[in-house]
């Protein structure tokens, strides 16, 4: 596993104390009274020695999830005396250290201290004072293919100003009175509120939290001074400790939300356990999925600047000739499948990989796939997001055609990521809509060191025709941009690119460097894009197809009075001219190696077709993909009407 290094939290290290300390009176009397025959061999057996699916004990499932890593300096359990011996034996075969068991000396509920001072009693006789602890009831029944705790160290680790709380969303079934509910923050997953049992008119929230907190050793401090202002057991639950330090002693505590739900907790009866049990059994055997495929498409760029992050406006429009396509799968192990043609690893021969080598450069898919999988991870273990612990296999196929400025490499972090969410149970809550388009422009600028900006991961997340608006203003407020679908017909649009483009004759332009530095004529050429793209928004509207040809006629002669011919290539201006001369209206959709247009009069179009196609040009025509769902509409052109 991807391992996060912690050089502020080097030296200090992490002790568990598993808590078994409490007394299932309800559910003990109710299996020494069952008349069914079916629990004799449970009488006397402590809730979590209980068996839960998969044959395993309650307890087994969280000593197997602490015990397979080195992530914790020494783990603690902590029970009473009435249970005592059945642990001693637990522990001796499963090779948990049993004088690392902890007697508090209760034998009933009358008698008990409460789990505050269970912990107290562990910290205090083990001298744990100095280190940072993990605390979990060990008798909560999870589901542990569900989560990998080591993510929730990890994730603990980073946030080194506080302490963490674990927390799920409850099933309709449970009522938030039965545990203790969290408010936590969105955008920092601080805790803002700890609410222990609260009625349903106090709080929306379903987030429920559980004995699962890591505390750092500061907070490990308060606890004495806890109990000394708590002297009744009932007020020293971890609930009531939990809203004493995040309600009123202010302390900083992260919230972090597993996929998997905890039951069995406090006072339970036989017919909990009975239905909890079978409903974990269910989730277990529903557990394997069918693989998920997800498509994204290629795009045009019908108006505005070209995709380098201008703070401009532009139209665009994704088509549904060409697509991306990603499938996952669950699978024993990872593993990334390379694309037979466009990741080779088998050649005909030296020439053979010269050849292509030299046509295609190094540069496939695979490293997308990858590289989004390492930015996933990342984007979760800093949300506090975890991850359900499965592996998986991750293939890929496009017939978006290279090199011509389609956005082919983006559709296929797209469909990724549309995957990756759709299998880790991820939704528009997780990532929005509105910040999907910035992920993958992360993906693809910060891991792969692709130039680009957000235009296309926009058109490719939303679909179907978007007005988008980059504005500084906008873009500072909220982190992104404006986008809207314009519901509007479309005139036929048609697409030529080069059957044989390459890379190596691309000039660079320093339009960019320009722009960053406050050159004029770029800052007021942006300016005169993002009026075109307003102008070509109401064309649209009225379907004014002679104002849009003019309007994308001008759209490309200000990008080549910008950029200059070098830059733009002899081959690109040799597109435009042709469906000029047939009076087609026609710009770049992209950063180069196509041409986009429409022909107001249509005589000309297969005369036309043909002239391409001498050229050694693909041409076809431009099917519209149409969105799943609308955006809400903002009108960005009504001052203009
Ligand atoms: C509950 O958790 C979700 C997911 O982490 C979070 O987005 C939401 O804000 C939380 N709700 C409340 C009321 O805190
Ligand atoms: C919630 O309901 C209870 C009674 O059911 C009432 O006493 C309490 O004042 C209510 N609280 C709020 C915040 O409305
Ligand atoms: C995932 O794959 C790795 C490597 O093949 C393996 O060691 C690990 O046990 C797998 N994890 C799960 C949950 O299957
Ligand atoms: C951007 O969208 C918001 C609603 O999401 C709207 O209130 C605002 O006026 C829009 N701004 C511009 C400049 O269009």
């Amino acid at each position: 596993m991807y391992q996060i290094n912690f050089p502020a939290c080097e030296g200090r290290g992490l002790v568990c104390i598993i808590l078994t300390a409490g007394h299932a009176q309800k559910l003990s009397k109710e299996i020494q009274d069952d008349k069914s025959g079916r629990y004799g061999h449970l009488k006397g057996v402590p809730k979590a020695l209980l068996p839960s699916p998969q044959g395993k004990r309650i307890l087994d499932h969280w000593w197997d999830a602490i015990n397979t890593r080195q992530l914790f300096s020494n783990v603690f359990l902590v029970t009473n005396a009435d249970k005592y011996k059945y642990f001693e034996r637990w522990a001796t075969a499963s090779e948990f250290p049993v004088e690392n068991i902890i007697n508090d000396g209760s034998t009933t509920e009358a008698n008990s201290i409460g789990a505050v001072a269970d912990f107290e009693l562990t910290l205090r006789v083990k001298n744990l004072w100095e280190y940072d602890i993990l605390v979990i009831a060990g008798d909560m029944l999870f589901q542990d293919s569900k989560f990998d705790i080591a993510q929730v160290i990890d994730y603990f680790r980073r946030k080194t100003d506080g302490d963490l709380a674990i927390y799920y969303d409850m099933e309709e079934s449970e009522p938030i009175s039965s545990r203790g509910i969290v408010e936590v923050c969105h955008q920092t997953n601080k805790i803002l509120k700890f609410l222990e049992k609260p009625l349903p008119n106090v709080t929306g929230s379903r987030n429920a939290s559980v004995v699962f907190y890591t505390f750092r050793s500061e907070t490990v401090a308060l606890v004495p001074v806890y109990l000394g202002e708590h002297l009744k057991t009932t007020q020293r639950t971890f609930g009531a400790f939990m809203e004493w330090i995040i309600n009123v002693k202010k302390v900083l505590v992260y919230g972090m939300k597993l996929p998997t739900g905890f039951q069995l907790i406090g006072q339970v009866g036989l017919k909990d356990y009975e239905s909890w049990v079978s409903y974990f059994a269910n989730q277990e055997e529903n557990e394997c999925r069918d693989p998920i495929t997800m498509r994204a498409y290629a795009r045009v760029g019908l108006m505005g600047n070209p995709s380098d992050g201008f703070n401009g406006k532009t139209v665009s429009l994704s088509i549904a000739n060409f697509w991306a396509e990603v499938t996952i799968t669950e699978s024993s192990n990872l593993r990334l499948i390379p694309h037979p043609v466009n990741d080779p690893t088998e050649f005909g021969s030296m020439s053979d990989l010269y050849g292509i080598s030299d046509k295609e450069g190094y540069l496939g898919g695979l490293r997308l796939l990858q590289a989004t999988c390492k930015k996933f991870y990342y984007y979760c273990v800093q949300r506090g997001i975890a991850l359900t612990r499965r592996n998986f296999t991750l293939s890929y196929d496009t017939n978006i055609p290279r090199q011509v400025g389609l956005a082919g490499s983006s559709a296929i972090v797209t469909a990724t990521l549309k995957c990756l969410m759709a299998f880790f149970d991820l939704t528009d809550q997780d990532m929005s809509k509105n910040l999907q388009p910035q992920f993958i422009l992360d993906v693809e600028k910060d891991e792969l060191h692709i130039n680009a900006g957000l235009q296309d991961r926009v058109v490719q997340i939303h679909e179907g025709l978007v007005y988008m608006d980059f504005s500084k203003s906008l873009m500072e407020r909220q982190g992104h941009g404006n986008y809207s679908h314009l519901d509007v017909a479309l005139p036929s649009f048609f697409l030529a690119y080069l059957s044989n483009p390459s890379d190596s004759g691309r000039m660079h332009s320093d339009v960019s460097v320009r722009w960053r530095k406050g050159d004029s004529e770029v800052i007021e050429g942006m300016q005169k894009f993002a009026e075109l793209t307003d102008l070509a928004a109401k064309a649209f509207k009225i379907a004014d197809w002679s104002a849009l040809a003019s309007l994308m006629n001008e759209n490309f002669d200000l990008r080549r009075q910008l950029y200059g011919d070098v830059a733009l290539g002899q081959e690109n201006l040799k597109m435009i001219n042709i469906g000029r001369s047939y009076g087609a209206a026609v710009k770049f959709p992209g950063s180069g190696g196509a041409v986009i247009g429409f022909l107001q009069d249509e005589s000309k179009k297969e005369e036309m077709q043909q002239h391409y196609q001498r050229e050694g040009c693909v041409i076809v025509d431009i099917i519209p993909k149409e969105p799943a769902v609308k955006l809400p509409y903002l009108d960005p052109f009504k001052e203009l009407m």
